[in-house]
């Protein structure tokens, strides 16, 4: 009988370890920016407006694997200049076609003015 309470009591730890394990890694990581510059995080040197990334809106709708694994995005960055760079064909245009987001490839939606990025959309 007292071995089963040890054991009980032993199991108990190991679950409480790994929930504190597993939340502290989240809190770590945290939810990143609520909107991103992602020209100025890519050090892109186009021509075209910088687009500002509404990223709390996303994480409202999706879950972060869809996008990323801590640290990571899903897709791997080769061609970063061009209508055909990977941003657009391997990332935000698969998913906005496939979810049918509204004016979800027209080019003002993602790409701001210069003037217009301090005061990004955040939902
Ligand atoms: C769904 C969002 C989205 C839409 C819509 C969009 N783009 Fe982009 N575009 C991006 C992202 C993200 C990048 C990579 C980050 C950056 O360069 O700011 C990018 C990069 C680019 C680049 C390469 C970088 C550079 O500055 O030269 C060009 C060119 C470009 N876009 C043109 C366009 C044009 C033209 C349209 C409309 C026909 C358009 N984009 C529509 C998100 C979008
Ligand atoms: C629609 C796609 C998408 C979703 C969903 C998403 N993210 Fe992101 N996230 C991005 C992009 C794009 C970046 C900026 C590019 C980069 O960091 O390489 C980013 C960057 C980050 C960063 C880096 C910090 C920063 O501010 O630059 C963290 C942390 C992060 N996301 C956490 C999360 C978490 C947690 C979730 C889920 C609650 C989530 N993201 C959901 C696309 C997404
Ligand atoms: C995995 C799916 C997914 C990816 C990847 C994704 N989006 Fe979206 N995006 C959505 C959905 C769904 C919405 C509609 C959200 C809503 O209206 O609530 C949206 C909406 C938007 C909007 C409009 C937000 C608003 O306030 O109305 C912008 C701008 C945008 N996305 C930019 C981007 C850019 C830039 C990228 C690539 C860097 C990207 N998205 C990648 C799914 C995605």
């Amino acid at each position: 009988m007292e071995n089963q309470t040890r054991n009980r009591f032993i199991i108990f730890a190991f679950v409480a370890a790994f929930l504190l394990l597993a939340s502290g890694q989240v809190l770590a990581m945290g939810l990143g920016a609520p909107v991103i510059n992602l020209k100025m995080k890519y050090s892109s040197r186009g021509k075209i407006g910088p687009v500002v990334f509404p990223h709390l809106t996303h994480q409202k709708v999706l879950k972060c694997e869809e996008c990323h694994n801590p640290g990571t995005l899903n897709f791997e960055i080769r061609k970063q200049y061009g209508m055909g760079n990977d941003f657009h064909e391997k990332f935000c245009f698969p998913c906005h076609e496939k979810m049918d987001v509204p004016d979800g490839k027209v080019c003002t939606n993602c790409h701001k003015s210069e003037k217009k990025k301090k005061t990004a959309l955040v939902k």
